[in-house]
């Protein structure tokens, strides 16, 4: 084919997606695949989405990692239970309440509270902590704290939680056993759909460059997260921890992030998708090249000082220091792209874009 029938061609395409057109299998892997000098226009495409869907403000989420144990054995994560060079905490209910006081003097209006899969924070420990918060600063509560049984969800909602975080990792069934060994894809995906069911706000998402990954099971990645209808996206690159047993897998590919990022916004049009950390930590640009391509929240993390270098799912994690001093920071590095940040709550709109209501 002629280059310039193959560019009108990819164009069409993109256009198309910007549209609100369907994205089949066979599309969204050709825009995975698309040579470099089109990514402009496809992230042009998904940053007008992001503002017509979503509008122009940043949504700000706050996190605590209220602890680095975990009771898995994920060949990618710093957190894993083998990993016997971490040192390991657990936040009191105290100090995770103080945290969370600080969030909201803050003015960020949601707390997502975050840990490894560990099952000393009972189904108790997790509901009062859930009221506590609820009552004593009012703030919207997002989990993201593993798998669990379907009576804890229940539980959990009941006690006042809105929102919950669970990535499904990778679509390949293959590559998740063999990354996430003991566990099981289907068990995950069944948990997303129990959280939807209850009414949870929820949120799943992919890693990007993992080994023996291909734009085929980055392709049903996103199909996943269209056809479960998760309200939040977690994308974010594969980043190396020497930890583990995927020690010295070179990824320095933000490009294909932020394309698979990209495609997320066409495809699901009004759903919440943060620049995540560790886009940031990739590269310098990473964040702000995330927000200009589809993305519209930013989670900064709140977790105290003693803690925060010790939650070390992979190395050079970008936003160490005071989490104020973070989000002026931000704030700065936002108004250059044209953007403010948005002090409210910042649900998914009630609408998707089929006008399916929820
Ligand atoms: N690189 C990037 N993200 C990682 N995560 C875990 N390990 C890594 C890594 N090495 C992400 C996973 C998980 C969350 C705890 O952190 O997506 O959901
Ligand atoms: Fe634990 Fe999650 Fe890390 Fe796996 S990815 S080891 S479940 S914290």
């Amino acid at each position: 084919m002629p280059i310039s029938k193959y560019s009108a061609n990819i164009q069409n395409l993109i256009d198309k997606a910007k549209g609100g057109k369907d994205l089949h299998r066979e599309d969204i892997i050709k825009l995975l695949k698309i040579p470099a000098d089109f990514s402009p226009y496809l992230f042009a495409a998904a940053d007008r989405v992001r503002h017509e869907q979503v509008g122009d403000e940043i949504y700000l989420r706050g996190i605590i990692e209220f602890s680095n144990y975990c009771e898995r054995n994920c060949l990618y994560c710093g957190l894993r239970k083998s990993n016997s060079s971490l040192s390991r905490y657990r936040m009191s209910e105290d100090e995770i309440i103080a945290t969370a006081k600080k969030i909201k003097q803050t003015g960020v209006p949601t707390v997502v509270l975050q840990s490894g899969e560990d099952s000393f924070y009972s189904q108790d420990i997790v509901c009062r902590l859930i009221e506590r918060i609820r009552k004593e600063t009012d703030l919207i509560i997002t989990l993201s704290i593993g798998e669990r049984a379907l009576n804890d969800y229940k539980a959990f909602q009941q006690a006042g939680a809105n929102r919950y975080l669970l990535k499904h990792e990778t679509a390949s069934r293959e590559l998740y056993k063999y990354l996430r060994p003991g566990s099981d894809w289907e068990n995950r995906l069944q948990c997303l759909r129990s959280l939807k069911h209850l009414g949870f706000e929820t949120g799943t998402g992919n890693m990007v460059g993992l080994p023996g990954q291909t734009p085929e099971i980055l392709a049903d990645d996103l199909l996943v997260m269209k056809l479960l209808d998760a309200d939040m996206l977690g994308i974010g690159p594969f980043i190396a921890h020497p930890g583990t047993p995927l020690a010295g897998l070179e990824n320095d590919d933000l490009e294909i992030t932020l394309r698979v990022l990209a495609v997320a916004r066409l495809l699901t049009r009004n759903t919440n998708i943060p620049a995540t950390t560790a886009l940031a930590t990739l590269h310098p640009q990473g964040r702000l090249q995330a927000l200009q391509a589809g993305a519209n929240v930013v989670m900064p993390d709140f977790t105290p000082e003693i803690y925060k270098s010790r939650y070390d799912i992979y190395p050079g994690r970008k936003d160490v220091g005071e989490a104020s001093e973070i989000i002026s920071h931000l704030e700065r590095d936002f108004q250059t792209i044209g953007r403010t940040m948005l002090y409210s709550v910042g649900n998914r709109p009630i609408e998707n874009y089929n006008g399916i209501r929820h």
